[in-house]
């Protein structure tokens, strides 16, 4: 077989055969295959697409590059979710120990944040030696023990898909549907759970900027979990504001710790509700949905559920905070409204952006990050405000930041007439 071959193939928008796309796959981690050569290919794509096949076939061989996390140790169905990324999304800190203390086995590999979208292990890590470094076998312990493990991805699983990844981020090739869902599902069906519930956000804070995209994504992935033999929904859910208030690690963790504690902000509570019930239900656990959702309340109502995170905390060798102490920053500025009206727009990009500069998130993978920065809004969509009276607050620690009060400024627009709250779930696609 000749690359050149499988390149003018796709060019001329045919599709190609597993056979074809397992070459390109191997040939290239394994550094045969040159950068010039996959990059013309991953084009081709972004142009000509691929057909549910080739995409399936492309998520196989990305999947088979690398280590199969094995939890056949674990008792029960296993539950995960995953969440294509936004600004302050905080939703598995809070689902996890929902589920879990409604008896799903959630074992969850999660990653860092990058630009304007944060990460669970950087939240994690903002709790006091909270290890985030488990081997297999602790992994699997604990989630039989205590239902909950959330650990590091190792670099062992889905190679291929890193090297694709910084090849596509530099060859303008990221924003190809089949090319995301390959790459996202090839890391889900590696982490080896049953259940996988698939968030996809949409907006100005998220990859896909239009509910259409959002369908096909959502449409392909699902598709694809269902070929490898797995349980998959995905929601279509609202990040054109960011979720929640918190913007920012420590502070995220404690906006999700109130969340499990029945004092959360209604979003990130209904968010949460609603993709574990999704979990709890496809884990056999509940007849219904409905039930499945009554039952998450009354672990929020009954603090099981934010004692299943202390407990989450704990095992992982963390310190469960004093919430009255523990964000700590020289600074807290408030951000006031220069006029008076309802919010109309609140750019997650431009938060989540300016939350970065702050220090809560790193511009490069290489950055070290300041965990007890961030942003805490005070007013979203459909809000009410009046002059003088402030729109978020800052959390830093750094002495000028002229430009992020302009840039949260610049993030709301205030409207005068009144405005409805945006739709948090669009769609679930099943
Ligand atoms: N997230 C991923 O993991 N991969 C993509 O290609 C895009 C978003």
């Amino acid at each position: 077989m000749r690359m050149v071959d499988i390149i003018e193939k796709k060019r001329d928008n045919h599709a190609l055969t597993k056979e074809e796309i397992e070459f390109f796959v191997k040939g290239y981690t394994q550094g045969d295959i040159p950068d010039y050569q996959a990059s013309a290919l991953m084009m081709a794509v972004y142009f000509n697409d691929m057909n549910d096949d080739e995409a399936t076939h492309f998520t196989e061989a990305i999947l088979h590059s690398g280590d199969i996390i094995d939890l056949s140790n674990i008792e029960g169905i296993k539950v995960d979710k995953h969440s294509t990324g936004g600004v302050g999304d905080k939703t598995t800190l809070v689902l996890g120990p929902l589920v879990a203390s409604c008896g799903a086995k959630f074992a969850k590999l999660s990653g860092r944040g990058l630009g304007h979208t944060g990460g669970t292990l950087d939240k994690l890590e903002s709790i006091e030696n909270f290890n985030i470094a488990l081997s297999n076998e602790q992994f699997i312990n604990q989630v039989n023990a205590l239902n909950i493990a959330v650990a590091g991805q190792t670099a062992s699983l889905a190679p291929a898909d890193k090297k694709l990844y910084a090849l596509r981020d530099v060859s303008g090739t990221v924003p190809s549907i089949p090319l995301i869902a390959a790459s996202i599902m090839s890391k889900k069906l590696a982490s080896g759970a049953d259940v996988i519930v698939l968030d996809v956000k949409i907006g100005d804070g998220a990859f896909m900027k239009t509910l259409d995209d959002a369908r096909e994504l959502s449409r392909i992935m699902v598709k694809i979990g269902k070929n490898f033999g797995k349980k998959v929904v995905a929601f279509i859910t609202d990040m054109s504001e960011p979720l929640g208030y918190a913007v920012g690690n420590k502070l995220e963790v404690l906006e999700a710790i109130r969340t499990l504690q029945g004092n959360g902000p209604e979003d990130l509570e209904r968010l949460s509700v609603e993709i574990g019930a999704q979990l709890v239900h496809l884990a056999e656990l509940t007849p219904t949905l409905d039930e499945a959702r009554d039952l998450i309340k009354e672990k929020i109502a009954s603090l099981s559920a934010s004692d299943t995170f202390k407990q989450l905390v704990e095992a992982q060798e963390g310190v469960y905070p004093d919430l009255n102490q523990f964000i700590q920053t020289q600074g807290v500025v408030a951000v006031n409204s220069q006029a008076s009206g309802y919010v109309k727009h609140l750019n997650a990009l431009d938060i989540g952006l300016s939350a970065m500069r702050l220090g809560a998130g790193r511009a490069t993978k290489d950055d070290s990050i300041d965990h007890n920065v961030g942003i805490v809004l005070n007013k979203k969509v459909g809000d009410k405000v009046s002059e003088g009276e402030a729109l978020a607050y800052i959390y830093t620690n750094k002495e000028d930041i002229a430009n992020e009060i302009d840039t949260v400024h610049q993030a709301y627009e205030i409207s005068e007439s009144f405005v409805e709250k945006r739709s948090l779930i669009y769609e679930v696609v099943e």
